[in-house]
């Protein structure tokens, strides 16, 4: 008796999430269907998938081939207001992770905050009212690589936006950055249980990526079906 042939499943593309802290970006393309692994150069005990901890370009350079896709949040702190203020100089990541992003050859995504414009290119905005979520929480997304993103409609910001950092009133929706109050609704609003007050204030909702890795699999069964 001949045996059934196995029935061939396509395997989950694989991600890679460069600058991974505690899995805001990395929780997206899981649930978009994606295995995920995380790099960061500090100990992440909160990324809740595979990781490594070491620094991410050196990974890059060694491993970055080996994925399908590959999106990188480098350390925001260059370019934020705050910061600025401060007069921290952390250094800017953005244009080393590109050229190694653009190294590998594979399809990418770059993730930076309102400050880092002018070093994005050409790049997409998404906002948490997209997904239905209580926070604005604007984040910039360049790609490369063969990849190419499309935003859902903006609609007018219509709820008042609590104070920077601050408890947010009824009807409001909540900006959480820096030592802000209220973590229990922040894990709510952005959908991060798992997360602690550093992860979260450093985090994309979830959301944000969940909406990137879907347009990556349509764009990649467009792509096999021609
Ligand atoms: C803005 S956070 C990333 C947030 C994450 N994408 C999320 O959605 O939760 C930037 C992270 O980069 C990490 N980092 C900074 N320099 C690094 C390096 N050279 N290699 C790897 N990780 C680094 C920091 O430890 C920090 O966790």
């Amino acid at each position: 008796m001949t045996q059934p042939a196995p029935i061939r499943r396509p395997r989950p593309l694989k991600v890679l999430d460069l600058f991974c802290c505690q899995g805001g970006a990395g929780m997206g393309y899981f649930r978009a269907g994606m295995d995920v692994t995380g790099v960061d150069i500090t100990a992440q005990t909160r990324y809740p998938l595979a990781f490594h901890q070491t620094d991410a370009l050196a990974f890059l350079a060694e491993f970055g081939p080996g994925f399908d896709f590959i999106h990188a949040s480098p350390p925001c702190q260059h370019d934020s207001d705050c910061q600025r203020l401060q007069g921290n100089t952390h250094p800017d990541l953005i244009a080393p992770t590109r050229d190694a992003l653009q190294a590998t050859g594979r399809p990418w995504v770059i993730e930076n905050v309102r400050g880092a414009l002018p070093k994005l290119r050409q790049p997409v905005m998404l906002c948490g009212a997209m997904f239905g979520l209580k926070t604005y929480r604007h984040r910039y997304f360049e790609t490369g690589g063969g990849f190419t993103l499309t935003p859902p409609q903006h609609a007018a910001h219509t709820a008042p936006q609590a104070k920077m950092g601050r408890p947010v009133p009824d009807g409001h929706f909540g900006q959480y950055v820096g030592n802000f109050s209220g973590v229990p609704l922040a894990r709510r609003v952005m959908d991060v249980p798992w997360m602690n007050r550093d992860g979260i204030r450093e985090c994309i909702p979830p959301a944000y990526t969940e909406y990137i890795g879907r347009a990556f699999l349509a764009q990649t069964a467009l792509e096999m079906a021609a």
